[in-house]
């Protein structure tokens, strides 16, 4: 489908210093937008950001009816910009829309949005250890009360400045320390676990802020299983290294196949780690990491990269701290050869890499 333009020149970008940049906040001043309707996708086009006017019966406001993916492109040394395995992404939006009832978006639609989208934003990419974080987003806007799978959608994708995810963390690695979630889960079997439904991002945000009162800056939960099984954070994958191996919970339907948890899987068994896929059951992880034999615990996905996690806290308070030090050498190994792909300063091995902007062009 072809993708119409209407690009109004702008005064130069702000200061785009990553250090000061809250992740989230800053859109930038043009986004992709399309509507499906009578079956069809519909007007492809990148145009300045607005509002929507939705009825207020629309079915994403009643029943959440709402996907979105979560990917990044880099500026390199040499002024190129380049995206980070977006084909990924544009295979697990069909795979959530699957499971929400609606529609897919052509895979080559999906990623000549985004393409165009970046070129046409690309001065607002900061430069390392920034990036630009590209929001793809489909919703239900049928205006319907009635429980049922809207037959009409807006595919649109924001375009957003990035520094680091964690504020406290401005850059490299870090470490923080994470609340275990021992009452509340995000997923079951059988449910929305495995895609990037927004409504599993919701029903983490009580324990979100929870865990913020007590200093922590993510949430680990467990299975819906009374076998309490270590799956994932809030909008992270998680991995161990334990004994010297690099330990992660299988994918098994109430996990998300992470973009940044399959390329870390990658590069361990590259740097001649052994990988293995477990579930820990929750004590088994406490006496690992007590014991010692868990040595680094790391959070992972395309916001917050890698980072380490120095310790865990329990809803009765206590807490357990991880390893001698946060983030630790595995943790450390892995971000860098990730950043470094993922920055062009390191050779792109697995093709990862999707040059959007050539080399040279004018950004800061
Ligand atoms: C991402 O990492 O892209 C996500 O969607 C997770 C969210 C915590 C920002």
């Amino acid at each position: 489908m072809q993708i119409q333009k209407r690009i109004v020149p702008q005064a130069a970008p702000p200061s785009l210093d990553p250090k000061n940049i809250a992740f989230g906040k800053i859109v930038t001043p043009h986004f992709f937008c399309c509507e499906y309707r009578d079956g069809a996708w519909r007007d492809a086009r990148i145009e300045p950001v607005h509002n929507f006017s939705l009825h207020p019966a629309a079915l994403v406001f009643h029943y959440a009816q709402a996907i979105f993916e979560g990917l990044k492109a880099y500026q390199h040394d040499d002024g190129g910009i380049a995206l980070f395995r977006p084909e990924m992404n544009a295979r697990r939006f069909n795979a959530s829309a699957s499971r929400m009832s609606m529609p897919h978006v052509d895979e080559q639609l999906f990623l000549d949005a985004v393409q165009e989208l970046v070129k046409a934003d690309h001065a607002y990419t900061p430069p390392f250890p920034g990036s630009l974080y590209v929001r793809p987003t489909m919703i239900g806007v049928e205006p319907c009360i009635g429980v049922k799978s809207s037959s009409e959608f807006i595919f649109f994708i924001l375009t957003l400045p990035a520094g680091s995810y964690f504020p406290e963390l401005p850059s490299g690695a870090g470490a923080v320390d994470v609340l275990i979630s021992e009452s509340v889960v995000r997923a079951a079997p059988g449910g929305t676990g495995h895609v990037k439904a927004a409504a599993n991002y919701a029903v983490t945000l009580q324990v979100i802020t929870q865990a913020k009162e007590v200093g922590c800056a993510q949430v680990l939960f467990l299975d819906s299983a009374p076998q309490r099984h270590v799956e994932e954070m809030g909008g992270m994958n998680i991995l161990f290294v334990d004994g010297g191996e690099l330990v992660t919970p299988p994918l098994g339907g109430t996990i998300l196949n992470g973009v940044t948890r399959d390329s870390i899987l990658t590069l361990a068994r590259d740097m001649g780690l052994t990988v293995r896929e477990h579930a820990y059951a929750f004590d088994d992880m406490m006496e690992r990491i007590r014991s010692g034999r868990i040595t680094e615990v790391m959070a992972c996905g395309t916001a917050a990269v890698i980072t380490g996690i120095r310790g865990f806290k329990l809803e009765n308070g206590a807490r357990i701290p991880v390893g001698d030090a946060a983030p630790g050498p595995v943790t450390s190994k892995l971000f860098e050869q990730l950043q470094g792909i993922q920055y062009g300063r390191v050779p792109d091995r697995h093709n990862w890499v999707t040059q959007v902007v050539p080399a040279g062009a004018a950004v800061r």
